[in-house]
């Protein structure tokens, strides 16, 4: 079994629909562990040394939050800018990462459409996390696609309790081994075939 942490970031979960039911389905997951940025450091006062023991308790690492201006929300950077120091995440004796799985949850108002060459963002998504793919390789992590939920505003609770479902059956997957990471590769986005990337 391969321990999962979940780092949480959404600035305003009380307005939240689709990260609230995401979190709410991982939260009662044995073996899962989600923790909240936001509501650990109000004020951005992270604890460096806690956060790289939790991160090296874990064997996977999962960055859920809301798409924010093609990105992340602010605390997620400020995360990785003090965690993932010189000589413990990277560099010649930087290794408590390694080997690792790593990947973004991710709700974006944006239609899957609207992330293409062609559509109004001009960018795929695989393309926009370049810069957390860049850093878990640094790092020595194994990079999976991210699991998406698109059009979160005009989601009906039904479909999204089907997305928080996923999620729930991703991370059980994770955590017991049943993904393949290279065959993961084959997806843009984990969940556009779940089965298939959990084994069929
Ligand atoms: C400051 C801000 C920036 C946003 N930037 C983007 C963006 O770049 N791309 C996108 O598709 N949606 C963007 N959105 C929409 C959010 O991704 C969307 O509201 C969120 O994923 C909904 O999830 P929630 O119900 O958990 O809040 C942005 C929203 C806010 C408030």
């Amino acid at each position: 079994m391969r321990k999962v942490l979940i780092i949480f970031a959404h600035p305003a979960l009380e307005r939240s629909r689709v990260n609230r039911a995401l979190i709410e389905a991982a939260a009662g997951v044995e073996g899962v562990r989600v923790h909240d940025l936001y509501q650990a450091y109000p004020d951005f006062d992270i604890d460096v040394p806690f956060e790289q023991r939790l991160l090296e308790a874990h064997g996977v690492v999962v960055l859920q939050h809301p798409f924010f201006w093609y990105s992340a929300p602010a605390i997620l950077k400020q995360w990785q800018d003090l965690v993932l120091e010189h000589g413990w995440a990277y560099g010649h004796a930087g290794t408590a990462l390694k080997g690792k799985w790593t990947l973004n949850a991710i709700t974006a108002g944006g239609g899957e459409d609207s992330y293409r060459r062609e559509g109004g963002n001009r960018f795929e998504i695989g393309e926009l996390l370049a810069p957390f793919e860049a850093t878990a390789r640094l790092c020595g992590m194994i990079w999976l696609p991210p699991f998406v939920v698109h059009g979160t505003h005009r989601l009906g609770d039904a479909e999204i309790d089907a997305h928080a479902g996923d999620y729930r059956r991703l991370l059980i997957g994770l955590r017991d081994g049943a993904v393949d990471a290279a065959a993961a590769r084959r997806w843009p986005r984990l969940n556009m075939d779940l089965a298939a990337v959990l084994g069929g």
